[in-house]
């Protein structure tokens, strides 16, 4: 079984210059930070940005000497995967608390998820809402006895922390910094994490995967949640014209655009989170938003796994191997 300083000394994820004729003809240069090729325990999981929020929660959970991870998240979550997969990896008992009704049939993120070990619980949509508050993880201790808490989506201070390592592989990779730092935003950890480090040095767009403009206010909440970082604003946005009607809804052009973009580069993409960060770039890209000479740096931040999930249900992404 692998210690969790293989999750700290790791070779640096590639950085990779993509070529299209799009990004001549706007004179701007792409380069994908593949932090999806970061991978570690069984299947796809672990991986991404799920390494990177993981890595310090999970040395911390180690040094509190505690041995259960317990988290939440829906059912095709990639967190959750995520924490099953850190959880068989690493020793660690692993619970998972399941928004929404038991399926009649497992899909593949929560029948990977049980084949981890996982414990899962499934709780009604109006209980999960309550599972910040007090008496709900209350009686979850009276239940599990004591366990290390992982938010929803993994979202908390040693998340971000391990998100701004990103930058500074990048800095070091490139031996200069990009003008412009992309993600896409769900909880906004991530994208808080590069924002964080970038200190105002570059530009920072997060795109949404989600409906709704509420995101802004979640990055500077978690921006004003330490004094170890500042809040930067001006030199970050979110955009929010690309979630396709909201979390996991999609179009066919957005699984045509995957399926090309896999075609031309060799990189997959998820329907949920990084095939909505490159058609919403490529987009941009396409209306002159970057100044010509901009060095553009998408994080490309995992969720692989789902897809095996999202072809079950609708078909159409042709990625080798999902
Ligand atoms: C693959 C992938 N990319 C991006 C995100 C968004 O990250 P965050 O929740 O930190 O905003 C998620 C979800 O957490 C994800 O699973």
């Amino acid at each position: 079984m692998p210690t969790l300083s293989a999750l700290f000394r790791h070779p640096p994820s590639p950085v990779e210059a993509l070529h299209a004729t799009l990004l001549e003809q706007q004179g701007v240069r792409l380069f994908v930070k593949r932090d999806e090729l970061l991978r570690m325990g069984p299947g796809l999981a672990l991986c991404g940005n799920k390494w990177r929020k993981l890595q310090y929660n999970l040395q911390a959970a180690r040094d509190a000497g505690q041995n259960t991870l317990l988290t939440f998240g829906g059912a095709y979550s990639n967190h959750i995967a995520a924490v099953a997969a850190a959880g068989q990896a690493f020793g660690f008992d692993t619970i998972g608390i399941i928004r929404g009704e038991r399926p009649e049939g497992l899909n593949p993120t929560l029948r990977f998820a049980e084949n981890c070990g996982m414990r899962l619980q499934y709780v009604s949509r109006s209980r999960f809402r309550d599972k910040e508050k007090m008496e709900f993880q209350e009686k979850l201790h009276r239940q599990y006895g004591g366990f290390y808490l992982l938010p929803e989506g993994g979202t908390n201070n040693l998340a971000i922390k391990g998100c701004m390592d990103i930058v500074a592989e990048v800095e070091q990779q490139l031996e200069r910094l990009p003008t412009h730092w992309c993600c896409s935003v769900g909880t906004g950890g991530t994208f808080a994490g590069i924002v964080a480090a970038l200190d105002g040095r570059a530009e920072a767009l997060g795109f949404s995967a989600l409906k709704g403009d509420f995101l802004e206010g979640e990055v500077q909440q978690l921006l004003a949640s330490s004094p170890l970082w500042r809040d930067n604003r001006g030199a970050w946005a979110i955009n929010t014209d690309f979630h396709f009607g909201g979390y996991a809804k999609w179009k066919p052009e957005l699984v045509n655009f995957i399926n090309n973009f896999y075609r031309e580069h060799h990189i997959p993409l998820d329907p949920v989170y990084t095939g909505k960060l490159f058609y919403g770039l490529f987009q941009l890209i396409g209306q002159g938003y970057f100044p010509r000479g901009s060095a553009i740096l998408a994080v490309h931040t995992g969720g692989l796994q789902g897809i095996a999930g999202f072809n079950e249900r609708f078909g159409g992404v042709e990625v080798p191997g999902f």
